[in-house]
């Protein structure tokens, strides 16, 4: 393992000159910057790096594996977050009419250029719930129209489309994806297999929540496309977790909440249109004065907290610093860390597939336990947070450490798992 002097010492000589940028970095921007040359697949591995990214966060007086719910911030992101909100308060009207807008049109392309799309193709949310149902609610559908699902989705999405078949007599096709697919075609042949001349709509999560499986959108998007249907992109969990731009996806609408892996404060998201689908979706809240491909018409939402959009762009600040590929190779590594330790344990079951098609979350289970008793052993017993999941195809506990997750927590979630599957 390099450490620090020695990672600094190779990077000069390697030409990578650490970056002490003369603009005012903050305390905790000055700690990751020097390490900017260090490769993602070395990057996994390097606990001095990581050991520095962990002190961006706060500390839990428990070992904190349920970060798929929301991701604490980064100090300076909050600290940048409680400048924002005293000095809009300050002034708020004066803000509000003069500088709002062309801040808030700042954030939007910072975070368009991180989706890799035109700033005129998204808009800021407040979470992925609302991106979805602006695009789920905002699609003309007529009755007998069909949708089709998975049993992994998120609970409010099929609620959403529970609710557009009370109300549009649109059809909802459920379908179940198999948890440990030998190949991607295994995975599109399932979403193949539900599509009539009828279907209208297809959606799917880029990472399933409850097992961390990762779908191979762009390849189910393309069969989609090629049978005239729309694809409709839940990304809560990929966005800032995963290393990909929106287009490379193919698809038509995406929705993607920043408090998770953008690290953001809480009540941040993203909705993506592709140029040609912007007409396509009536705005919820009744828009007639853009034009109907003008993504403008979408954002007549009222008042917002405007401090949570202003500190988009300081989260993107530390995104970048660390940088994707190493946080995605990073969580890839920690979840195949305890994984991989637990995979031969007597009567323990995993429901994540392996290599590409997870990341940093992953579920586990013991035979003989209900999720709910396991996720309460865990924390009753060896204070490790997890969450209990009990879905109709996924049953066990979800596991997702960050960033400032240790190995050494991780081992002592492993020693846990073997005592309670010993029974
Ligand atoms: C796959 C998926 N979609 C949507 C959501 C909802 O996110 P939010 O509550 O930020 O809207 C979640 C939350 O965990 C999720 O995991």
């Amino acid at each position: 393992m390099t450490n620090r002097r020695s990672f600094l010492g190779a990077a000069a000589a390697a030409g990578v000159a650490p970056l002490l940028s003369p603009r005012l970095l903050d305390a905790m921007e000055r700690r990751i910057e020097p390490w900017r040359g260090l490769a993602p697949l070395q990057a996994a591995t390097e606990e001095d790096f990581w050991d520095e990214v962990r002190e961006a966060f706060p500390t839990h007086p428990y070992i904190n594996l349920e970060n798929g719910y929301s991701s604490p911030q980064p100090r300076m992101t909050w600290d940048a977050f409680q400048r924002h909100e005293r000095d809009v308060n300050d002034g708020l009207s004066f803000y509000m009419r003069r500088r709002r807008a062309a801040d808030h049109a700042r954030v939007k392309a910072e975070l368009a250029a991180v989706a890799g799309v035109p700033a005129d193709e998204i808009v800021i949310t407040r979470n992925t719930t609302e991106s979805m149902a602006t695009v789920i609610h905002g699609i003309e559908t007529a009755p007998g129209d069909e949708a089709v699902v998975c049993n992994q989705d998120y609970g409010s999405m099929l609620e959403q489309y529970r609710q557009q078949e009370r109300r549009r007599g649109l059809k909802n096709v459920e379908i179940s994806v198999p948890l440990h697919p030998k190949s991607d075609d295994e995975v599109v042949d399932a979403y193949a297999k539900a599509i009539t001349r009828r279907t209208k709509l297809l959606h799917l999560s880029h990472m399933i929540n409850i097992s961390g499986q990762v779908l191979p959108v762009r390849k189910i998007a393309d069969m989609a496309h090629a049978r005239g249907v729309s694809v409709i992109v839940d990304g809560a969990h990929a966005f800032a977790h995963l290393d990909f731009t929106i287009p490379q996806l193919g698809s038509d609408y995406y929705g993607a909440s920043l408090h998770k892996w953008l690290c953001t404060p809480l009540g941040a998201g993203l909705l993506h249109i592709k140029k040609d689908k912007i007409a396509s979706v009536w705005p919820l809240m009744g828009d007639t004065s853009h034009a109907d491909d003008d993504i403008a018409k979408l954002e007549r939402i009222g008042t917002l907290p405007t401090w949570t959009i202003m500190a988009i762009s300081d989260a993107i600040r530390f995104h970048t610093l660390v940088g994707v590929q190493r946080k995605e190779a990073r969580l890839r590594y920690l979840q195949e860390y305890w994984t991989t330790k637990v995979r031969d344990i007597p009567k323990v079951y995993l429901n994540t597939p392996t290599g590409a098609r997870a990341a940093g979350i992953a579920n586990v289970g013991i035979t003989g336990m209900t999720p709910e008793a396991l996720a309460t052993a865990l924390f009753d017993r060896f204070n490790v947070y997890t969450v209990a999941i009990n879905n109709v195809a996924v049953k066990g506990v979800r596991v997702t450490p960050h960033l400032y997750t240790t190995t050494a927590e991780l081992d002592t979630f492993v020693d846990a798992i073997r005592e309670l599957a010993r029974g």
